[in-house]
């Protein structure tokens, strides 16, 4: 700005008939005739304040305990929704591999934190616009300095407000905040409550362990057919879950681990290490599918390419080179499911995977074990 203004003064008044230096920029200068130079008018007025219009609940006492009233009955709308989340965790429990209670504990569960952040969102809202003095002001910089003077007034300020506000005096409204604000934080921690493993079992072993272990066949998800070598052809891809996955007691959490992308490649497509020679059968190998970066299932094979994709965050895993990660967030390669054949022909697993199958968590060994 200091800089335009100086043009303008420079141009304006140099009226003679020689070239003026007008300065464009602290670091440039340049020469323009004196008739050529226009001076532009602002282009806006600053229309200054609006006048004043009162509203509906500063001229009419009647409204403006309408008014106070709604915000209270919002307060004591979110208090019970707070109330109506913890009562639908209790009253909606999750029960085993039953989809449809989940479903319904989430939804009710949903539908209380919802109306109590709603309706505190708003009892706020219409507190300020309907309540609070409705004033144009004007705050002036000043230097940020803690004198006793500043303390002085900041306590003043918080009285003025205490006072606009209403807090001391309107004791309904005041009352119903703190009990929809004390209320709010409740559901939370009624549901963190669950990570605490309790009598359960200790977690880093329950995921470190599947349900595959030596002998059981690999059977087709979700119809637990057991599946032979010889139905597994060249660039076919199948689901795979443990035979008896479906009397587990656990059926889901159970599954979430054990899931496995079984694939058939020519044998001399596979670029096997020695000790991993063993782990395939005729060029069928088996991986988990279960995404190492955080646990989406990784469902998509292009059998050109012979390349896994997680369609969550586009990681791409190598199958030919034992499920190597070539593109995308995932750190780790698949776990690898070392599988033989039984005496009937049907596929069957050597051994659990030899590693923790999923994302990483603290406790795991390594990151990049495999
Ligand atoms: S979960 Fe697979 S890439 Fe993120």
């Amino acid at each position: 700005m200091a800089d335009d203004h100086g043009a303008r003064d420079v141009v304006s008044a140099g009226q003679s008939a020689r070239s003026v230096a007008v300065p464009v920029s602290a670091s440039q200068e340049t020469s323009v005739s004196p008739g050529l130079g226009v001076i532009a008018p602002d282009r806006f007025e600053n229309p200054g304040i609006p006048p004043h219009q009162p509203r509906v609940t500063d001229l009419d006492p009647k409204k403006e305990k309408r008014a106070e009233r709604t915000v209270y009955t919002l307060f004591y709308l979110s208090l019970a929704g707070s109330v109506f989340a913890i009562a639908a965790y209790f009253g909606f429990p999750i029960e085993e591999n039953n989809i449809a209670s989940t479903r319904m504990n989430n939804l009710m569960i949903g539908i209380g934190i919802s109306l109590a952040l709603l309706a505190i969102g708003i009892a706020a809202v219409h507190w300020g616009k309907a309540l609070m003095p409705e004033e144009e002001m004007i705050d002036h910089r000043h230097p940020v300095i803690g004198s006793p003077a500043t303390r002085a007034r900041a306590v003043e300020i918080f009285d003025q407000a205490n006072k606009e506000s209403g807090l001391g005096r309107r004791s309904l409204l005041r009352n119903s905040l703190i009990g929809a604000l004390v209320a709010f934080p409740l559901p939370a921690i009624v549901l963190f409550r669950d990570l605490y493993p309790g009598n359960q079992e200790d977690p880093v072993s329950a995921l470190s362990h599947t349900m595959w272990k030596e002998g059981v066949r690999l059977t087709r998800d979700p119809s637990g057919t057991p599946i032979r070598a010889s139905e597994v052809t060249l660039g076919s891809a199948f689901h795979v879950i443990p035979e008896g996955l479906d009397e587990s007691e656990h059926y889901l959490e159970e599954k979430a681990k054990a899931a496995v992308l079984l694939m058939r490649l020519r044998p001399d497509e596979l670029n096997e290490i020695e000790e991993r020679k063993s782990w395939s059968y005729d060029g069928i190998v088996a991986y988990s599918k279960i995404c190492t970066h955080v646990g989406c299932p990784v469902a998509l094979y292009e059998q050109i390419t012979h390349h896994l994709l997680c369609p969550c965050h586009q990681s791409q895993f190598d199958v030919t080179n034992h499920c190597e990660v070539i593109f995308g967030p995932a750190a780790r390669p698949l776990p690898q499911l070392p599988i033989a054949v039984d005496d009937e022909g049907y596929l069957i697993a050597q051994s659990d995977f030899t590693e923790p199958v999923g994302p990483s968590f603290w406790e795991r060994a390594s990151v990049n074990d495999n």
